[in-house]
C-alpha cells in the first residue's frame, strides 16, 4: 500500500440548472487531477499545475491534505505524509465547481490509497458536509445528472442519464465571484408563490430531463429562488437568460453561484455560432471579457488510476502523466 500511486481525474460540474437551487447538478466534459501517495521522504508536499494555483496552501492547512486526513481517520489509517499534486482545467471561482472536484477527487484519491474501505455513499456525505450542500460535490462524484437533497445529517441522491443530444455553452467572465459573496446576495426568507414557482419548475425539469422531453427545459429552467437577487452581480446575466433561447438555447441559468452562464444546447442546433456570440456580445456590451467552451456532460463520476512502485525522484510528474489529455 505505501507503494501506491493514485492519480484520479475528476468532472467540473454545473450547479442548481436554474430552479434546482442547492439540488440539481450535472458534470461535465472539464477536469481536475489530483495524485496522492504516501510520502517517501516522511515530510507532506505539493505540486500544483493551473492557473491561479500558485496562491493555494503549500502546508498541512491545504485542503487536500485536510479532506485525505479525513478519510484516514474514518477508516481508522494513520498516514501523516503525504506527496499530493494537483493540476486544474477548471477555473476557479467561476461557477464551475472548482472547490467541489478538488474535495470528491481528494476524497476519491485518499480512499483509492488505503484499499478503498469507505463506500460511494459515505464520501458523498463527506463530500456534502465540507462544501455544504450537495449539488456540485454529487455530480462531480457520480457523473451525469445528480438530484440530491441533504437534511444537515444525511444526503440522498438519484443520478440520471443525460441524454446524447444534451450539450452545454458556458460563457466564463473573466472575474472571480466567492460563493460566499453570492450566497449573501439572497434573501432569508421567500414568498409563498415564489417557492410555488421553483417547485413546479424543477420537477417539471426533472422530468424532461429523465424523459428526454428537451423541448420544455425552456419552459422549466426559470427561477424566483437565487438568479433574480445574483443577477445585478453579473452585468448581462438578466438579458442572456431571457434572450438565449430567441438564438437556438434549450434554456440558459446562472452556473452554480456565477459567474458563468451556461447555455443548453441540442447537439443538433444549426445555429451554435449565433448562440456563442450573443452569450460573447451582450457580456462585452456591459465591458465584461468572457471565455466561451462548448462542453458535454461528463457522464463518469472520478477516473482512478492506480500504479504500484517505488515513488521518488525517478518518477514522471503528474504533468508530464496527464500531458495530451489536458489544456496545457
Ligand atoms: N448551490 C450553490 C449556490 C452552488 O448556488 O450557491 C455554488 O456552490
Amino acid at each position: 500500500m505505501n507503494n501506491r500511486r493514485v492519480i484520479v481525474k475528476v468532472p467540473a460540474s454545473t450547479a442548481n440548472l436554474g430552479p434546482g437551487f442547492d439540488t440539481l447538478g450535472m458534470a461535465l466534459g472539464l477536469y481536475a487531477w489530483i495524485e496522492m501517495s504516501a510520502s517517501s521522504t516522511g515530510e507532506t508536499t505539493f505540486e500544483y499545475y493551473g492557473d491561479g494555483m500558485d496562491d493555494l496552501p503549500q502546508d498541512k492547512s491545504n485542503l487536500l491534505y485536510k479532506v485525505a486526513q479525513l478519510v484516514f481517520k474514518e477508516a481508522g489509517v494513520d498516514l501523516p505524509e503525504l506527496r499530493i499534486a494537483m493540476y486544474s482545467d477548471i477555473p476557479l471561482a467561476r461557477g464551475l465547481g472548482s472547490s467541489a472536484s478538488a474535495i470528491v477527487g481528494a476524497l476519491v484519491a485518499a480512499n483509492a490509497l488505503i484499499g478503498s474501505p469507505l463506500s460511494d455513499h459515505k464520501l458523498f456525505q463527506l463530500a456534502t458536509e465540507l462544501e455544504g450542500h450537495p449539488d456540485n460535490v454529487g455530480a462531480s462524484l457520480f457523473g451525469g445528472i445528480v438530484v440530491s437533497a441533504w437534511d444537515g445529517s444525511e444526503a440522498q441522491h438519484v443520478r440520471i442519464e443525460p441524454n446524447e443530444r444534451l450539450q452545454t455553452l458556458v460563457a466564463i467572465p473573466a472575474f472571480q465571484l466567492a460563493t460566499e459573496k453570492a450566497r449573501h446576495a439572497l434573501p432569508s426568507q421567500i414568498a409563498m408563490a415564489d417557492a410555488v414557482f421553483n417547485v413546479g419548475r424543477s420537477s417539471l425539469l426533472v422530468a424532461a430531463l429523465a424523459s428526454g422531453e428537451l423541448g420544455l427545459i425552456r419552459h422549466a429552467m426559470q427561477d424566483r429562488l437565487h438568479q433574480p437577487y445574483r443577477a445585478p452581480l453579473i452585468p448581462g446575466m438578466a438579458e442572456i437568460l431571457e434572450r438565449a433561447a430567441d438564438f437556438g438555447a434549450l434554456g440558459a441559468a446562472l452556473s452554480g453561484a456565477g459567474p458563468t452562464l451556461i447555455a443548453f444546447v441540442d447537439a443538433n442546433s444549426s445555429d451554435k455560432a449565433g448562440l456563442e456570440a450573443f452569450l460573447k456580445g451582450t457580456l462585452a456590451k456591459e465591458g465584461i471579457d468572457a471565455e466561451t467552451l462548448w462542453l458535454s456532460p461528463c457522464k463518469s463520476g472520478p477516473i482512478v488510476t492506480i500504479e504500484e512502485g517505488p515513488s521518488g525522484s525517478g518518477q514522471e510528474s503528474l504533468l508530464d502523466r496527464i500531458k495530451g489529455e489536458v489544456k496545457a
